[in-house]
């Protein structure tokens, strides 16, 4: 019944409005329901407005904008939503079980401490916050106050980088050689960050749900076009104990959109185009093979195969939709979210190590993968 919400017919709308409401007054009575409040309704809160309206059991309370002009749009495609200027009034609502942070980077922090210390459930917007440090200080509030804590990574939600994760689980890549992507487009620029902690975290993340192994050194570079502004341009390499590589190309300076990743297994290859509406994933029984029987040096050891490439079926879910329905459950059970804040921390390590080496023109930056390895044994348990 709550999926009404999402109807555009005006004619309804009354109707629908007194529904929800009602239902939503009855279920939170009966905690049947787990409330929201939304921070921020810029162009990414609205797509976390809807899915959490859409879903059976989250009830969105309330949202909070600085600017009435976003308000006024919520209002007007949400009538029975709440909304207020100051996020302070969703703190202390007792009908807001857990906050959805949609802000920019820098008010991340002190917007999910806020929440956390008022005893609320937190959803942040990628990246979790603008230093590690911070990210710490979150886990911790979190921890001792057992709450969820959850990053909003969203890729990791989407159908396609599941099923992959589900083809490297089923050992049908064999070992990854490497992970190669670019993400690109004509903006949108950002004030408060550069190009790699507004792209590249969707990579880092993908690449830390996939690959059984942290990063031990990150070397990087980028390019700023805009006088005053971050780079816009940049180029990550991340190297791994194996013999796996990762690379990362992300720019808000191209003149045409790509979204195109390349996992590259011993045994299959998959290449991965986020704006293929249909065949996003394709994997290639494709390869080298190394003959041993050369007698010399000079003689070609390398052969290639090229066997089928097939598209496997990958449900067409929206991503934020699976991810709010995870935030809610972690909420209700307190289950270690996938996305929790210390996989957020080891995604904002890579970042700081990245820009760092930035500012020394790609001079490699070691990372420390025992330590990340303790903090995911402790998340665990
Ligand atoms: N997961 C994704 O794929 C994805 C995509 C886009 C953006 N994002 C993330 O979403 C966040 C917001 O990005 P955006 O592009 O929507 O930014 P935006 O600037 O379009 O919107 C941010 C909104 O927050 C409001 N705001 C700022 N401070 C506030 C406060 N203290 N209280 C209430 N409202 C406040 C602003 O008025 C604005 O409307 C960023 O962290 C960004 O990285 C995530």
């Amino acid at each position: 019944m709550y999926r009404l919400v999402g109807i555009e017919n005006d004619f309804w709308r009354p109707i629908l409005f007194s529904t929800q409401k009602i239902s939503t007054f009855f279920a939170n009575m009966v905690h049947e329901m787990i409330g929201i409040g939304i921070v921020g309704y810029g162009y990414w809160g609205p797509n976390l407005v809807r899915n959490f309206a859409s879903s059976e059991s989250a009830s969105v309370i309330g949202v909070s904008d600085l600017d009435a002009a976003k308000l006024s749009t919520c209002m007007r495609r949400h009538p029975e939503i709440s909304t207020t200027s100051d996020f302070r009034e969703l703190l202390s609502n007792p009908r807001v079980d857990a906050i959805a942070i949609a802000t920019p980077v820098h008010t991340h922090f002190e917007l999910a401490q806020a929440a956390l210390k008022a005893g609320k459930h937190v959803l942040v917007e990628k990246p979790l916050a603008q230093t590690s440090d911070q990210v710490r200080r979150l886990v911790d509030e979190a921890d001792r106050r057992g709450l969820t804590l959850m990053v909003d990574h969203t890729f990791l939600y989407t159908p396609a980088v599941q099923k992959i994760r589900e083809l490297m689980l089923q050992d049908q890549l064999g070992e990854v050689y490497y992970y190669d992507s670019i993400r690109s487009s004509l903006g949108l620029f950002q004030s408060d960050v550069n190009v790699i902690w507004d792209l590249a975290v969707h990579d880092l993340s993908i690449i830390q749900y996939l690959l059984d192994e942290d990063p031990i050194a990150v070397s990087a570079t980028g390019s700023c076009h805009v006088a005053g502004s971050p780079e816009n341009m940049a180029h990550i390499t991340m190297f791994f104990e194996s013999k796996c590589v990762a690379h990362v190309s992300v720019n808000w300076l191209s003149p045409i959109k790509v979204r195109q990743t390349f996992v590259g297994g011993s045994k299959k290859m998959v290449v991965y185009d986020d704006l293929e509406p249909t065949e996003k994933i394709k994997v290639y029984d494709k390869g080298i093979t190394l003959n041993a029987q050369a007698e010399n040096a000079h003689q070609m050891r390398i052969g290639y195969r090229a066997g089928d490439m097939w598209a496997p079926h990958i449900s067409t879910k929206e991503a934020l939709q699976t991810e709010v329905e995870h935030f809610v459950e972690c909420v209700t059970t307190g289950a270690t979210p996938v996305s929790d804040g210390l996989s957020g921390l080891r995604v904002i390590e890579v970042l700081e190590a990245a820009s760092r080496s930035i500012a020394e023109q790609g001079k490699p930056v070691k990372l420390d993968p025992r330590r990340r390895v303790a903090d995911r044994v402790k998340a665990i348990a």
